[in-house]
């Protein structure tokens, strides 16, 4: 039992990071297409950055990699979320900006999709304590003209971040 505990704890804390530059256009949607492929129904990615700091560019990146061709992916910022069939995964992008209380988040039926598909989020701290242990938080930052995405893989994502970075690194 106790052994059971140890590695439960050890879950918990697993995280692991990958920071890549993305400076220019065609390094966000070469990041887009890296997470497109690996993402499966459940995950949850979580968008974070000052206003401009590019979440809708790699949230496009993302939908357009998994769609195969470059549809209109407008930013969610007032019908909150857009929902794309992409090939075997439904793929919900939601910007949580004008979220004022977490109780709106229910009608937004992000909790559904994760049944069946996968979660794009900005502005996730408008619903600090939602997401689940186990999600990819990427941090994006524009400084001095320099792009950075700065990757976290937190629980089962851990391991995923890593096969993510290491996957096809010559491509
Ligand atoms: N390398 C890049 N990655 C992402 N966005 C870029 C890049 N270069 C220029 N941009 C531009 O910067 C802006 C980023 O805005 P956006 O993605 O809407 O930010 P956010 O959703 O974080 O507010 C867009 O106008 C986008 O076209
Ligand atoms: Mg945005």
């Amino acid at each position: 039992m106790s052994l059971i505990w140890l590695k439960s704890k050890a879950s918990m804390t697993t995280q692991s990071s990958w920071t890549v530059p993305v400076t220019a256009l065609a390094e966000t949607q070469a990041l887009g297409a890296r997470i497109a492929e690996a993402l499966t129904a459940g995950d949850v990615v979580l968008l974070r950055g000052e206003l401009g700091a590019g979440k809708t560019e790699l949230a496009r990146a993302v939908v357009r990699a998994r769609m195969g061709h470059d549809c209109e992916v407008p930013s969610p910022t007032f019908t909150l979320v857009q929902h794309y069939e992409t090939p075997g995964l439904l793929l919900a992008h939601a910007d949580l900006y004008r979220v004022k209380d977490p109780s709106e988040l229910a009608e937004l039926g992000l909790d559904e999709v994760l049944e069946t598909g996968a979660l794009l989020v900005e502005w996730p701290e408008r619903a600090a304590g939602h997401w689940p242990q186990s999600r990819l938080e990427v941090a994006l930052s524009l400084r001095n003209d320099t792009r950075l995405a700065a990757l976290t893989g937190h629980g089962a994502w851990a391991d995923r971040l890593i096969a993510l970075k290491t996957h096809n690194n010559n491509a």
